[in-house]
């Protein structure tokens, strides 16, 4: 284990969803400490296709934390610490109608923010514990997801022979209990794809952080509006998850070496003009 003074650089990150804890072979595993508590378990980080690639498992190994437990601070912050500029963000969805059903996978555009209590900024002007005090910043959240990942996404779903779902909304519950089928119907009715527990705060801290996002949803199962069983269970969605994990992996390594090495998107300049910086974070 590698600790905080020797610790390897990557330039892209994979949060690893349910189901998803390991990425990597050939890794270098390092502990990072943050201001905001311990992210989700130490990163492995490697290389894919030349790439320096850190894996963290949202999750924890083993699947310790819950969606409402999960330090989603520390998470991205770890990942930045370590130089990672493009993160992507695979994670398990419920689907919103019949079609499409579990085994797809889609690219969102776009996420609708039905948790409760997470904390979802790093620039809330308390103290952080070296006395430093961020300030306050009004990011655009508009367009969440990183054009550029999503599009190195969908063509890496397309060169893996499974072709993603380009767009969609995902509505993301704050868990740990699946909906209630009225919840279910109502998301349904409003146009919503997907539906999960991690996708927020995630992709808004990213973007607090300067970082790109862009989030790849498994569809495991039918929520509990759409079909008229028992309704979701975990199991089913960890079944799911299980079935598809290995062109999941496919799907990111392909999707790693698509990202530009350059970014040339609106995600790099997301707090131009708005902070001269948060403390104790080069760059962002
Ligand atoms: N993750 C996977 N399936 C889900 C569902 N139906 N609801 C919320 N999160 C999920």
């Amino acid at each position: 284990m590698t600790d905080i003074q020797e610790r390897p650089t990557a330039e892209i990150g994979v949060i690893g969803g349910s189901g998803l804890y390991e990425l990597l072979a050939d890794v270098t595993e390092v502990r990072v400490a943050t201001p905001y508590g311990e992210p989700s378990d130490v990163l492995s980080v490697g290389e894919v296709a030349g790439r320096r690639v850190a894996f963290l498992p949202r999750h924890g190994r083993g699947h310790r934390l819950p969606p409402h437990r999960i330090d989603y601070r520390a998470n991205l912050w770890a990942l930045h610490s370590l130089g990672v500029r493009q993160v992507l963000g695979p994670c398990a969805v419920g689907g919103l109608r019949p079609e499409p059903g579990p085994g797809t996978l889609l690219v969102p555009d776009q996420f609708v923010d039905r948790t409760s209590g997470r904390v979802q900024t790093y620039y809330d002007g308390q103290p952080l514990p070296d006395g430093s005090v961020p300030e306050v910043v009004h990011v655009s959240a508009a367009d969440p997801y990183c054009p550029h990942g999503r599009g190195s996404a969908l063509a890496a779903a397309a060169g893996a022979a499974w072709e993603a779902v380009d767009g969609g909304t995902m509505v993301v519950i704050e868990g740990p209990r699946f909906s209630t089928r009225a919840e279910s119907r109502w998301f349904s009715a409003n146009g919503w794809s997907v539906v999960g527990m991690t996708g927020h705060p995630e992709a808004v801290l990213a973007r607090e952080l300067g970082l790109c996002y862009t989030s790849i949803a498994l569809v495991t199962d039918l929520d509990a509006g759409v079909e008229s069983g028992a309704g979701v269970t975990h199991t089913e969605v960890l079944a799911e998850f299980a079935r598809n994990v290995e062109r999941l992996r496919t799907v990111l390594f392909k999707a790693v070496e698509l990202l530009p090495v350059e970014r040339a998107c609106p995600c790099a300049r997301a707090l131009d003009g708005l902070t001269t910086g948060l403390p104790g974070v080069p760059g962002a």
